[in-house]
């Protein structure tokens, strides 16, 4: 498919008011500040597409991107979790929407999992797989900033969480991705078309 024509289609603050579930949709899904919108706007070959500069801990909602001007086609750029300054309530809050769209959004054909390479598989990308799982959803995962490690540290980081998930590894897939140097973006690409393509 051709991401570079993308286009913003909505923001909703609940599943009741997304789009109609029909079609297709991709969800980039990780904790706040991992790179979930800078990898859609590196996918996307546009650099304002999606905010990369909001702020976490206000208001957060779900953006839809749709592709090849068809609203049947979509990239959801999900609201990030973990954030420490958040109050716990709200935290509950974004968790219950987080785990109602991925349990019942039905347009939904896989989940990009992102987690910076330093820190990969925190206790709520764990609970992410847990929920992809039930639903036997597919999961690509990308260990974004990997621009921040050097070749050596990246690839042993890389086959470290492949080990840890080698039971997921039917549904599971894993690579490392720089949206700065636009690393791994053709592989993304790829696996996103396996998901969306007819
Ligand atoms: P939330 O929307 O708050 O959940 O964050 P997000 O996951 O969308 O992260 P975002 O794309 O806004 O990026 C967060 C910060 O990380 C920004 O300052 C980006 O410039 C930086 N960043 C994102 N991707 C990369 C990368 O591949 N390499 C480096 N070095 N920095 C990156
Ligand atoms: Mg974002």
């Amino acid at each position: 498919l051709n991401y570079p024509t993308a286009s913003f289609m909505t923001s909703a603050p609940t599943l009741a008011q997304c789009p109609s579930d029909i079609g297709a949709e991709v969800a980039f899904a990780g904790r706040s500040n991992a790179g979930k919108s800078s990898a859609i706007n590196a996918l996307t070959q546009q650099k304002g597409l999606a905010r990369t500069s909001r702020t976490p801990g206000r208001t957060q909602l779900i953006n839809f991107f749709s592709v090849a001007n068809d609203e049947a086609l979509r990239l959801v750029d999900l609201p990030g979790y973990g954030y420490a300054q958040v109050p716990e309530a709200v935290k509950l809050e974004w968790q219950r929407h987080l785990s109602e769209y991925l349990r019942e959004r039905f347009s939904l054909r896989g989940l990009v999992l992102l987690m910076d390479v330093r820190h990969p598989l925190t206790e709520f990308d764990q609970m992410m797989l847990g929920w992809a799982d039930k639903r036997e959803m597919p999961v690509h995962i990308l260990l974004t900033k990997a621009d921040k490690l050097k070749n050596g540290p990246a690839k042993a980081a890389l086959q470290k969480v492949r080990s840890r998930l080698h039971e997921w590894e039917d549904l599971v897939s894993i690579q490392l991705f720089s949206s700065l140097k636009r690393e791994g973006v053709d592989t993304l690409s790829q696996r996103l078309d396996q998901w969306l393509s007819p």
